[in-house]
C-alpha cells in the first residue's frame, strides 16, 4: 500500500483548513521547486505501459499524485512510496479494467487511462474527469483519437468506456487544437499500436517532451520535428524505467511573481531555466530582474518600478495559461494599464473578483483584447482582463475563497502583499497542485499559518 502523503488535503472534506497570512512584508529567501504536477501524474500513467516496474523520483507530495495513485491501485497496480518523493509503480499486478468511480471528477487522469489501458484490455471503463472548473474542458479529441486507432467509445453518465476487437492500429491524427492531454492520449495509444502514427498539430509543452523522453527510455520509437508533428513507430512491448520528474515551471513562475510583487528577493532551486521560456522575457519587461545562480537555480527580484504589460496566454511556447494568475497579481502593482487575453480557457478569470476586494482595479470583457487567434472570439466569455495599477492591497475581514488551483496561489501572493491579515479558504484546491506550501513559504519570512477553519469552503466563481 502507498503510504499517505504529508500536507495534502486530498479529497477529504472531514477537516477544513485555511491559510492565515499576515502580509505587507517583502518575501526573501530560498525555495526549491517540487516536481512538476503536470508531468508526474502523466508519468504515473505511462508506467502502466511497461512490462516491468518503473521508479519515479522527485514526485511532488501533492493531492493530484495521491488521487492518481489511488486510481492506479484501484485497478490493481502496486504503488509504493519508497521515500517522500520516490514512487515505485508495478504494472504487473494490474488486474482490473474499470477505474473505480470513487475517483470520479477528481482530476484529468481518467481520460488518459482510457487510452493507455486499451492495449492491455479489450474493454476499459473510467469515471468522468475533473480538474479545475476553468472552462468546458471537453475530452472530444481524446475520444476521437481512440476511435481512429480502432477503438469504439461510449459516454455514460458515470464516465467513458472504450472497446476494441483487435489490437490498436497506428493512424494519422490531426488535433483540432494542440491539446496537452489529447497529445498524451495519442502518445499512449501510438507507442504500442501496430504500425506508424503521425500526430500533427501536437502540443509541444516541456512536459510533453519529458513524456516522450520517458517513453523512449521504456523502448518506444518516437520522432519529433521542428514543428508540431510527432511520428511514432509502434513497438510490441515496453519495459519499466527510472525517471526523474522535472522541476515545476508553474511553481517557479509563481515564486518569481511573489518575489517581484512583494519587492522581495527569492532564489528558486530545482528549475531548468529553459523550461520558463518566454516567461523570463515578460518578467524583465515589467521590471522584474533575475540572475542564474547555477544550472538549476534562479534568483528573482524587482529591478525597478514596475511597468504594465500586454499578455496573451497561448500554447507553448506562448505565455502559459497557468502563469496567468500569479502574474496578474504582479501587474496590479505596475504603473499603468495592463491587459491579459486568455486564449486557452474560456473561464479563467473568476479569481479577479476577490483581488478587487483587496484593492485591485480590474475589469473583464468578452472581447478579444489581442491578436492571438482565439476560439472564444465573438462568444460571450469574459476572457480578457484589464488591470489598472498600481493599487496597494489591504486585507479584508471576510475570508477569501479559492475557486481553483492557480487562483489559489494568486491569492497567496495577493495576501502576501496586502497590509493586514487575510484568511484564505478552499485550500484543498491549492494543495492538489502545490505541496508543503506553509513550511516552504514560512522559511522565506512569509507569515503564513495553516489553521483549522470551522465552515466548509464554498467556491466563489
Ligand atoms: N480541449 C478540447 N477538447 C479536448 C481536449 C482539450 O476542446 O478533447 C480544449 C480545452 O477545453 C482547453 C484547451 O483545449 O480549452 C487546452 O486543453 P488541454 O487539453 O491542453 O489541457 P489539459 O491537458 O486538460 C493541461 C494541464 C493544465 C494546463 C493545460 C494547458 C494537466 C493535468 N493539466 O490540461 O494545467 O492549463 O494543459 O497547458 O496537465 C493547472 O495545472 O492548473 C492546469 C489547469
Amino acid at each position: 500500500m502507498m503510504k499517505s502523503m504529508p500536507n495534502t488535503a486530498g479529497t477529504s472534506q472531514q477537516t477544513t483548513y485555511a491559510y492565515r497570512i499576515e502580509g505587507g512584508y517583502p518575501v526573501v529567501g530560498e525555495i526549491t521547486c517540487l516536481g512538476a504536477k503536470n508531468f508526474a501524474t502523466k508519468a504515473m500513467v505511462a508506467a502502466l505501459l511497461g512490462e516491468t516496474p518503473t521508479i519515479l523520483t522527485n514526485v511532488p507530495p501533492i493531492g493530484d499524485v495521491q488521487i492518481t495513485a489511488e486510481m492506479l491501485m484501484g485497478i490493481g497496480a502496486r504503488v509504493e512510496q519508497l521515500d517522500e518523493t520516490t514512487l515505485l509503480i508495478d504494472p504487473t499486478t494490474v488486474n482490473a479494467s474499470t477505474v473505480p468511480l470513487a475517483q470520479s471528477g477528481s482530476n484529468r487522469a481518467p481520460i488518459l487511462l482510457l487510452g493507455a489501458l486499451l492495449h492491455r484490455f479489450e474493454r476499459v471503463s473510467v469515471p468522468v474527469v475533473g480538474g479545475c472548473q476553468i472552462g468546458a474542458r471537453k475530452v472530444d479529441f481524446h475520444l476521437d483519437a481512440i476511435q481512429r486507432f480502432g477503438g469504439v467509445v461510449q459516454e455514460t453518465p458515470e464516465g467513458y468506456t472504450a472497446q476494441r476487437v483487435q489490437p490498436l492500429r497506428g493512424t494519422h491524427i490531426h488535433l483540432p487544437y494542440p491539446s496537452v492531454g489529447a497529445t498524451e492520449t495519442c502518445l499512449f495509444l501510438s507507442v504500442l499500436a501496430e504500425g506508424r502514427t503521425l500526430i500533427s498539430n501536437a502540443a509541444i509543452e516541456p512536459e510533453i517532451f519529458e513524456l516522450i523522453t520517458m517513453l523512449r527510455s521504456m523502448g518506444a520509437i518516437i520522432f519529433t520535428s521542428p514543428g508540431r508533428d510527432i511520428r511514432v513507430e509502434g513497438v510490441k512491448r515496453l519495459t519499466g524505467t527510472r525517471m526523474t520528474v522535472l522541476g515545476d515551471r508553474i511553481e517557479a513562475a509563481s515564486w518569481a511573481s511573489l518575489a517581484c510583487a512583494s519587492d522581495g528577493d527569492v532564489t528558486v532551486h530545482g528549475i531548468r531555466p529553459d523550461s520558463l521560456g518566454n516567461f523570463l522575457s515578460y518578467y524583465q519587461q515589467v521590471g522584474g530582474g533575475f540572475e542564474f545562480v547555477d544550472a538549476n537555480s534562479i534568483r528573482f527580484f524587482r529591478r525597478r518600478k514596475l511597468s504594465p504589460a500586454i499578455i496573451e496566454t497561448d500554447v507553448y511556447p506562448g505565455f502559459s495559461t497557468d502563469w496567468q494568475q500569479p502574474f496578474a497579481v504582479l501587474l496590479t502593482q505596475a504603473d499603468g494599464i495592463s491587459i491579459i487575453h486568455e486564449t486557452v480557457y474560456e473561464k479563467r478569470f473568476g479569481y479577479l473578483k476577490a483581488l478587487n476586494r483587496l484593492g485591485a482595479r480590474t475589469q473583464l470583457t468578452t472581447h478579444c483584447l489581442g491578436s492571438v487567434p482565439c476560439r472564444y472570439r465573438d462568444m460571450n466569455y469574459e476572457h480578457s482582463a484589464i488591470i489598472i495599477g498600481p493599487t496597494p492591497f489591504t486585507a479584508v475581514d471576510e475570508e477569501i475563497v479559492i475557486p481553483d488551483l492557480r487562483a489559489g496561489l494568486a491569492y497567496v501572493i495577493a495576501a502576501a502583499i496586502a497590509r493586514g491579515t487575510s484568511v484564505i479558504t478552499g485550500i484543498h484546491f491549492l494543495e492538489r497542485g502545490y505541496g508543503n506550501i506553509v513550511p516552504r513559504l514560512a522559511a522565506m519570512n512569509l507569515k503564513i499559518e495553516r489553521i483549522p477553519y470551522p465552515t466548509p469552503a464554498v467556491a466563489e466563481v
